[in-house]
């Protein structure tokens, strides 16, 4: 029995109405004559409503002042201008970081995983080890990156208070959804357990510790009655920017990029690796731009950046590199792919060493040197100039893939 409201009408009434067997055609022509009177009531009444709207009233909601923004005035946090006007640009490396995410516009189904599907299907295709190693980091990423989106819509983007640097986090949100993207196409393409990879962050230690590490720094910025402004909420924030890019972004992915295009530059699972190709030539941009935000913060607010701020932001970026290290452990048993947990430590501490001194930290590990150089090669190349020389495919929109 049809019933209107079964129908996806844009002119469903609040009371819907129901043709029942009892419904006759003069009751249902008195409905429409309601329906048709209801909606010119509507209408009426939506201009009766905007006769009375006051301009003044409604602009009063938004921060500032009704004057034309002064490139003085922009500030990257306790703004008082208006942020809903993107120009005059104060840092052009936003700008600057948004136009270079957009020409790096990349898509998971350009990449060819045939190969990647032969092999993992293949029980002979990879050791154990090399398997754990594909699994883990999907584990660990394909929920990492949500962690990290969430905590750019959720938290960071409304205390950002700089037109310039949202347009930035508005590119990031949107990379971050395409990495999310990216793991799921591979465990989709691979037929893994899905429930297996993204629920591995309940399950497996060394991927729960990271991404209750990182929580830890969202839960009270993401409090929708959070507010900066204050000493402590200022810190807070500061924190959180120092847990997210410094820390997750910037140590904690580490592993698994050295580990995934350690596997690539092997010709083995290469869709795969050149997903994470992308994917790290990304998060090197969005590392960039949360040091430039957080350098800037501290150039304009230099009391929160005093000897015990300093010390706990030392000590955040040392307990990410041990847990990283940790991981590091957990995900190579033994050597594997030319590469260990021990030369992966330091490798960490290399990280470390860099990320420290973009905050303008000391270094905490003397004399380590970079046992990847390969690593930073790879960052630096452009999307046209493929590490592995798969060749693109067919870009498939809308399509299944299918691999039998
Ligand atoms: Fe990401
Ligand atoms: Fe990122």
């Amino acid at each position: 029995m049809l019933s209107w409201d079964d129908q996806d009408n844009e002119h469903t009434t609040a009371t819907p109405l129901k043709a029942s067997s009892a419904t006759s055609t003069q009751a249902l022509t008195d409905s429409a004559r309601r329906v048709a009177s209801d909606d010119s009531n509507a209408v009426a009444r939506a201009k009766a409503a905007l006769d009375e709207l006051d301009i003044q009233e409604g602009l009063e909601d938004l921060k500032g002042s009704a004057a034309r923004v002064n490139v003085d005035a922009k500030r990257m946090i306790n703004c008082r201008a208006d942020l809903n006007q993107l120009v005059p640009f104060k840092y052009d490396w936003a700008w600057q970081k948004y136009l270079d995410g957009c020409s790096n516009h990349w898509m998971p189904q350009e990449v060819n995983m045939t190969a990647d599907i032969a092999l993992w299907k293949n029980r002979e295709g990879l050791t154990d080890d090399e398997r754990r190693i594909v699994k883990r980091n999907l584990g660990f990423f394909s929920t990492a990156d949500s962690l990290v989106a969430n905590n750019l819509v959720l938290a960071v983007y409304r205390l950002i208070t700089n037109p310039e640097c949202r347009q930035y986090l508005l590119r990031q949100s949107f990379e971050e959804a395409i990495h999310t993207h990216a793991y799921q196409y591979c465990v989709e393409s691979l037929g893994m357990d899905e429930g297996e990879i993204f629920n591995m962050y309940h399950e497996i230690p060394s991927v729960a510790k990271k991404a209750a590490w990182g929580l830890k720094y969202t839960r009270s910025i993401s409090d929708p009655t959070f507010e900066t402004g204050t000493l402590e909420t200022d810190r807070e924030l500061l924190r959180n920017l120092i847990a997210f890019y410094c820390v997750l972004e910037g140590i904690f992915f580490y592993c698994g990029f050295s580990q995934i295009l350690s596997m690539g530059r092997r010709n083995k699972m290469t869709g795969v690796a050149e997903q994470f190709q992308y994917i790290l030539r990304d998060e090197s941009m969005h590392l960039n731009f949360g040091i430039d935000v957080i350098n800037q913060i501290k150039i304009e607010n230099p009391h929160l950046w005093d000897a015990t701020m300093q010390d706990e932001a030392a000590q955040m970026i040392l307990q990410g590199t041990q847990l990283e290290i940790e991981y590091a452990r957990d995900t190579m048993p033994r050597g594997v792919l030319g590469m260990n947990a021990a030369m992966m430590e330091d490798y960490l501490k290399y990280i470390a060493n860099r990320r420290l001194t973009q905050i303008g930290l000391k270094e905490e590990y003397p004399s380590t040197t970079n046992p990847f150089p390969w690593m930073s090669e790879i960052m630096d190349l452009k999307k046209e100039k493929n590490f592995f020389e798969t060749r693109v495919i067919e870009y498939q929109t809308g399509g299944a893939l299918s691999w039998d």
